[in-house]
């Protein structure tokens, strides 16, 4: 696992944005992975501002997002749908048809996480995802004690979660309980994963994530098995790392190294 610590919030959101623009450049039909909430916001600003002033172009790109709530039609202001819309999709030019988000009102939870996952698969697999980081360790809605093999499927919100993302809610009852998620096994299985975590409260998930035991307790511990995991994190999310120094060390050693 690379862990990369930023001095401020838009730093880490650039580093980041930079290793997603890298996977365009190379690959311009890339599939991206893309995750809600507040902690990649700022790097999908700059993936927008690269987009505007850089040419960064997205008119190739597959996207498939990693959860949605049971419940909330597209239109709903709180449903993932509409978020990724309004802060990201709107001002690219990813084709419409390409855009793929899990459905939160389909009739038929299991066939529709079924053809979730033979789409991934029949697009080639996701290139990079880009992932959050929940207060109790989760990735994407996977709770404590989720399989590490998990696939697309519905889950049942653990309360810290429904108390988290109250703040987006008028009231904490109108929190979706359910959600429809990626699974751990699927997540693993992208080529690089890119994780965004800021702030204080993610300390305790980020140092257990990165240096704590792989463990379904904490989800988000599974990207130490995988081979091409980047974590992103500012100097409050980092409060709790014991090996920071080592982390910093390999960063400013970084650009001596022999190429690979
Ligand atoms: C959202 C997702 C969640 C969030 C996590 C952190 O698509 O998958 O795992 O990444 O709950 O949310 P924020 O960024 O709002 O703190």
């Amino acid at each position: 696992m690379e862990v990369d610590i930023s001095k401020t919030y838009d730093e880490l959101s650039r580093k980041a944005a930079n290793v997603i623009a890298d996977v365009l450049n190379a690959k311009p039909n890339a599939v991206l992975g893309m995750a809600t909430g507040s902690s990649p916001l700022g790097l999908y600003q700059e993936l927008v501002r690269m987009h505007r002033e850089e040419g960064l172009n997205f008119s190739q790109v597959t996207t498939f997002n990693l959860d949605e709530y049971v419940g909330l039609p597209v239109t709903h202001k709180q449903s993932y749908h509409y978020f990724m819309h309004e802060n990201f999709f709107k001002h690219v030019n990813i084709p419409r048809e390409n855009i793929h988000i899990p459905s939160g009102t389909t009739r038929n939870y299991r066939a529709f996480c079924e053809w979730y996952e033979s789409r991934i698969k029949s697009c080639g697999g996701i290139d990079v995802q880009i992932l959050g980081i929940g207060s109790d360790g989760h990735i994407a809605f996977n709770e404590p004690t989720s399989s590490l093999t998990s696939r697309t499927r519905l889950k049942t919100l653990a309360r810290p979660t429904i108390e988290d993302n109250a703040r987006f809610f008028d009231r904490v009852e109108d929190v979706p309980i359910y959600a429809i998620t990626m699974g751990v096994g699927t997540i693993l299985e992208a080529q690089t994963l890119v994780l965004v975590a800021n702030g204080k409260n993610k300390a305790d998930a980020v140092a257990k994530m990165i240096e704590g035991p792989v463990t379904s307790m904490i989800t988000a511990s599974a990207l130490q098995m995988h081979s091409d995991a980047r974590v992103f994190i500012d100097e409050p999310a980092a409060g709790r790392l014991q090996m920071r120094e080592y982390y910093e060390w390999v960063q400013a050693k970084k650009p001596g190294a022999p190429a690979t």
